[in-house]
């Protein structure tokens, strides 16, 4: 089992869209995928079509209720679902000692290729369970002027974590989203980002698709919405990538 955190505290950079897709890819080609909504504001499991559920991982991640439990199977991939009130389960999380193994503990054994988790736009507690319980992390950024800013924030805390919680995790790659190589501009980010040797980029880049966005609307992944799509495209060589890690 390989576990990846899709992170970046900056919002609205593409992590959400990413674990969807990403999932979707690995699914596609056949892995067992378990993707984890560790966000609020609950877009993944709106995006895969998670209404009413009785449970939610906040409620796993304080004990509260077991995997089975909260655990929702999907034709294709299953999901560990949010919730709005994730946030006052968030403050239960860091009353409690040894938190940031919350969510290790509860993957631990489990028969999945690919667990891929949804983090949400901050480095608070939830972040932590997710880093401590990955082998990977993926930043997600769009490729404008600042897209680097806040990098730093996520590397330190990586960097913490490998050192006091959990040895094995490791970039797996900065993944430019909303991305055009054919501009001059985007060359010159992708070239000043290619050779900071602290960093990993993906090769792949995911280009603008207005497919990725409209696809979430209708609770499908992109390959199910738009085979054909640039979208599905450049999410199937991140795929080919990731698998060759
Ligand atoms: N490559 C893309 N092309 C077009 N639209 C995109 C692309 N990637 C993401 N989007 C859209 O941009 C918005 C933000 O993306 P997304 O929700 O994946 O980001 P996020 O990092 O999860 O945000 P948050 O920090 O709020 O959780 C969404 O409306 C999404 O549909
Ligand atoms: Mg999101």
């Amino acid at each position: 089992m390989k576990v990846f955190s899709i992170t970046n505290n900056k919002g609205g950079t593409g992590k959400t869209t990413t674990t969807l897709n990403l999932g979707a890819a690995l699914a596609h080609k056949g892995f067992k995928v378990l993707l984890i909504d560790l966000d609020a504001q609950c877009n993944l499991s709106i995006a895969l079509g998670v209404k009413n559920n009785t449970s939610h991982i906040g409620e796993l991640l304080v004990g509260e209720s077991t995997f089975e439990q909260t655990l929702i199977k999907k034709e294709k991939m299953d999901i560990l679902p949010s919730s709005r009130l994730l946030l006052s389960f968030e403050y239960r999380i860091n009353m409690e000692p040894d938190s940031g193994y919350f969510l290790q503990e509860q993957l631990a054994g489990k028969d999945y290729d690919y667990v891929l988790i949804d983090c949400p736009p901050s480095l608070g507690s939830l972040t932590v369970n997710a880093l401590v319980a990955s082998d990977y992390f993926i930043v997600p950024i769009q490729g404008e002027n600042f897209a680097y800013v806040g990098l730093d924030e996520i590397l330190q805390l990586c960097a913490k974590i490998r050192k006091r919680m959990n040895p094995n995790i490791q970039l797996g790659g900065i993944l430019l989203n909303k991305f055009d190589m054919r501009t001059k501009f985007s060359q010159m980010i992708y070239t000043k980002l290619s050779e900071n040797s602290d960093i990993k980029l993906y090769k792949s880049n995911i280009r603008q698709d207005v497919s990725l966005m409209e696809c979430t609307a209708f609770a499908q992944s992109i390959f199910e919405y738009a085979p054909e799509s640039r979208g599905a495209s450049d999410y199937m060589v991140l795929c080919e990538e990731v698998l060759s890690q």
